[in-house]
């Protein structure tokens, strides 16, 4: 499939549809200033550079060849913004979403913000809204920062990417749970996954039974594969018969269920077989938007969709079949830059299943996981999700077989430099 770069996505300069800069705070000494210029995406808005992560070089073999580099100039490109490290959630006003003209029941559908939502910016660092997250929640991240590193990113444009704290994660996902039916049977989907944490995330808790990334980037896909080798030796399928929240220590094993694969999204015809939907957007253009939309409005199982665009770009702009279900407020990891995620719920039911429609779906077997209350079912799966799916889902030796082969063969064997000094890590962090 040939697709114009804008399609693509990573095309779109950022917008300032939810975070806004306070003129003093632009006058502060920037990290524009204090570090050589690095390349840049546009759509992640971080001028942040890890000095311990080598983001600046980029290496040939992993290049995407559906990517495209965003501009690069330093003076030229939209997203050297001149945050500088000391800049706090405080200079960051979140707007909350005007009134969709278009569609009334966007606005109708507004229910009465999460306690979550009320929290300022600055507020959102303190102590006392520190999240908690589950033993295995935290398992994950640590390992993940020990395979890869602590920021996300590493693209063919040696850029670092936005990704959310793990406590912000949590929060999204504490929302999903409370307000969006996200549960272990839940079937999610981030598209754009990096390097993966939210789905490790989401499959910790809510144990969702299957979740999925889908990334363009060729390198990025290859680090999500390496934290998914580094994982599986630690998981298992099921869990313990009857197991209680309180018996989840950092030594009880991680759940499995989590599956990466390259690719555009506008690959799929279908967004199915996921149920929820979480896609860190800011940066997807609106003809990728449309063509998302057209996926899940299509879709047999869509039900809910988390973006980081509001609803009158969501649903007046795009097309989502949604209505507006709650907001929140998001951190980013190294920035602290806040960024506003928006909760949806579909308003259409699934169309019938046409000859046409069977002709992208396949049909999948999810085998029940041991000590959860499920049955093993058959759901349709879109012939672009099939290989990576059924992998997620079944054992986890033909899982860590695969991504121990991609591991080795690509990303290891890739031409980057490697280090001596400690062999078993990809980067230092
Ligand atoms: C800001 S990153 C988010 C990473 C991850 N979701 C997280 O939160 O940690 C957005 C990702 O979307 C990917 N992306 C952009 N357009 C895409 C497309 N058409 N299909 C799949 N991924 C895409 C980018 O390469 C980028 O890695």
């Amino acid at each position: 499939m040939s697709l114009s770069p804008q399609r693509r996505g990573r095309s779109e300069g950022p917008e300032t549809d939810d975070v806004k800069l306070t003129p003093s705070r632009r006058g502060k000494k920037s990290l524009a200033k204090s570090v050589s210029p690095v390349r840049v995406e546009e759509e992640e808005n971080i001028g942040l550079r890890s000095k311990k992560l080598d983001f600046t070089s980029s290496p040939k073999k992993g290049k995407s060849p559906r990517s495209y580099d965003a501009p690069t100039s330093p003076g030229k490109s939209p997203v050297r913004r001149t945050l500088s490290l000391e800049d706090t959630a405080a200079d960051i006003k979140v707007e909350t979403p005007k009134k969709s003209p278009g569609r009334k029941e966007s606005t109708k559908a507004v229910v009465s913000p999460s306690p979550a939502t009320a929290i300022s910016g600055l507020a959102l660092h303190s102590a006392a809204h520190k999240i908690k997250c589950s033993p295995r929640v935290e398992k994950a991240y640590q390992i993940v920062r020990t395979c890869t590193g602590t920021l996300g990113g590493n693209g063919t444009t040696g850029a670092i990417y936005g990704e959310l704290t793990m406590g912000s994660m949590q929060r999204v996902i504490n929302l999903m749970v409370e307000k969006c039916e996200l549960n272990d049977q839940s079937r999610f989907i981030d598209v754009g996954s990096g390097l993966g944490k939210p789905n490790l995330h989401a499959a910790q808790d809510p144990q969702c039974r299957l979740s999925v990334g889908v990334e363009l980037e060729t390198i990025r896909w290859q680090l999500s594969m390496y934290n998914l080798k580094c994982l599986l030796p630690e998981c298992t399928r099921g869990k313990e018969k009857n197991e209680k929240s309180s018996d989840i220590t950092k030594d009880t094993p991680l759940l499995s269920g989590v599956n990466f694969m390259v690719g555009d999204i506008d690959e799929a015809d279908y967004t199915d077989p996921f149920t929820h939907i979480y896609m860190y957007d800011l940066g997807f253009p609106p003809p990728l938007q449309q063509s998302i939309a057209n996926k899940f409005n299509n879709s047999q199982y869509a039900q809910y969709l988390i973006s980081y665009r509001p609803p009158r770009r969501v649903i007046d702009e795009y097309g989502y079949d949604v209505e507006f279900v709650d907001q929140i407020t998001t951190s980013m990891h190294g920035s602290g830059e806040n960024h506003m995620a928006y909760f949806y719920r579909r308003l259409s039911k699934a169309p019938k299943l046409t000859a046409g429609a069977r002709s992208s779906l396949r049909e999948v077997i999810f085998p029940a996981r041991p000590g959860f209350t499920e049955k093993t079912t058959t759901i349709l799966v879109d012939a672009a999700f099939e290989k990576c799916v059924k992998l997620a889902v079944g054992d986890i030796a033909p899982l860590e077989k695969y991504a121990t082969l991609i591991v080795d063969t690509q990303l290891l064997n890739s031409e980057r430099p490697k280090r001596d000094r400690k062999p078993a890590r990809l980067f230092d962090a």
